[in-house]
């Protein structure tokens, strides 16, 4: 291993999807970059994104995708590196890629063709990236810039990006490194909590859903006014799926969801229909045909007295449509850190510049990424903001 250089033009730590990016664009400029990252190799949630295929981008990214305390943050840096910027990437490396759904893009063949593709990008602009590196300490200097000390050597830099990432997978090397350091500089935070995360469910749900465990359900889901449409699975936990990844970014502890088991259908309607012309038919077997012989089974189980139709009433039929349309349950709780795709909040934008991620409060200091209080939804909203937020900062520092 070589010695580190005593002086670089900008140091990035975090050789993430943000930094990558940062380094690319900085190093295209001209200016002597070197990325440090304490862990064994680069990108590592790169590699393991999109079940190995990395959902690299969204093809409708708007700011509406986005959570933050400040929602209108992240328009600036969004708008000038965009979806399109990044595919147009893609395309030019030849890396083959498809829509899989609502726009999301994923690689044909494995998420390393995206790393791969980074890393030929910050060859061609002669970054010098560094694993293996322990940040211990980093000080400023008298002179302006800063002094970063690792384990690996000491070295000065004018600008500082922090691009380590946010807490989720603590196992791929995630820590709350950028945290201790907006705080070092006297940056605010907002309180983190993990987000894209499935829920638990007490014990009692999760005895009655036990036969459903493994399967999946389009439904619609709601919370503190937001919803999807996508599908749930249950776990042996709990509740999963794209559906309740999305509004677990939405949900507090304490809070109840409200589940349409049936979106596409209004179900009083199709009952009445199906009494008139099946009306000996049971309601479970009516259910299963629109569902699953499973899912009907567990819910006239537990929750809905399965009858011929011809023994409802018009209201006991309004009651079980109103009931399979609008189901609360109140989970547990998430599985946490652990599971988490991804970490909301964390610095707050209000002490950032939204042009440049530049620290108001700390001249040539910059904040990209997941580190940053802008979490994207489920669908390659999260690679999108970490693209443009570190070309945004590699513009300028
Ligand atoms: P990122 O976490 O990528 O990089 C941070 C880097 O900093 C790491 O290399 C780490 O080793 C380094 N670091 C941390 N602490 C350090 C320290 N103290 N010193 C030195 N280095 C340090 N998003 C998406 O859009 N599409 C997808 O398909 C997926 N899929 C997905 C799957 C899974 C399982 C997870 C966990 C997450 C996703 N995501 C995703 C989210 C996405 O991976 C995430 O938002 C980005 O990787 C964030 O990029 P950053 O560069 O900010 O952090």
């Amino acid at each position: 291993m070589s010695q580190l250089p005593t002086h670089s033009d900008v140091i990035i730590i975090g050789a993430g999807a943000a930094g990558l990016m940062c380094a690319i664009t900085a190093g295209r400029r001209g200016r002597k970059v070197l990325v440090l990252d304490h862990a064994n190799k680069v990108g590592k949630k790169i590699l393991m994104s999109g079940g190995g295929r990395c959902n690299f981008t969204n093809m409708y990214a708007e700011p509406g995708n986005y959570l933050s305390a400040n929602p209108h943050f992240c328009k600036s840096a969004l708008s000038r590196y965009t979806q399109w910027d990044f595919i147009g990437m893609v395309a030019e490396h030849g890396v083959p890629y498809h829509e899989k759904t609502l726009g999301q893009l994923f690689c044909d063949n494995k998420s390393q063709d995206i790393l791969d593709m980074l890393l030929r990008e910050c060859d061609k602009s002669e970054a010098d990236i560094r694993t293996h590196c322990e940040i211990l300490a980093i000080k400023t200097k008298e002179d302006g810039g800063f002094t970063v000390s690792s384990n690996q050597g000491e070295v000065a830099c004018n600008s500082l990006v922090i691009a380590t990432g946010g807490l989720s997978i603590p196992t791929m090397g995630a820590t709350g490194f950028g945290y201790q350091v907006a705080t070092q500089f006297g940056l605010s935070l907002k309180p983190r909590t993990p987000g894209l995360v499935p829920f638990t469910l007490g014990q009692s749900h999760l005895d009655k859903f036990a036969p459903l465990v493994g399967s999946a359900v389009d439904i619609n889901v709601e919370c503190n006014n937001q919803s999807f449409r996508e599908a749930l699975l249950f776990t042996h936990r709990g509740i999963s799926g794209p559906a309740i990844l999305q509004i677990s970014s939405y949900w507090q502890p304490g809070d109840t969801i409200t589940i349409n088991w049936l979106p596409n259908l209004q179900l009083n309607d199709f009952l009445e229909q199906m009494k008139r012309e099946r009306p000996k038919t049971e309601l479970r077997t009516i259910l299963g045909e629109l569902l699953t012989k499973k899912w009907a089974q567990v819910f006239c189980e537990h929750w809905i007295e399965s009858k011929p139709l011809n023994q409802l009433s018009g209201q006991e039929l309004q009651k079980i449509a109103d009931r399979l349309h609008a189901w609360q349950i109140t989970p547990a709780a998430t599985e946490g850190y652990r599971t988490a795709e991804v970490t909301l909040g964390g610095v707050d934008v209000n002490e950032l510049s939204s042009k440049t991620m530049e620290a108001k409060k700390q001249m040539g200091l910059y904040f990209i990424g997941e580190v940053v209080d802008v979490t994207g939804w489920l669908g390659g909203f999260n690679f999108q903001w970490a693209w443009a937020s570190g070309y945004a900062a590699g513009e300028v520092v």
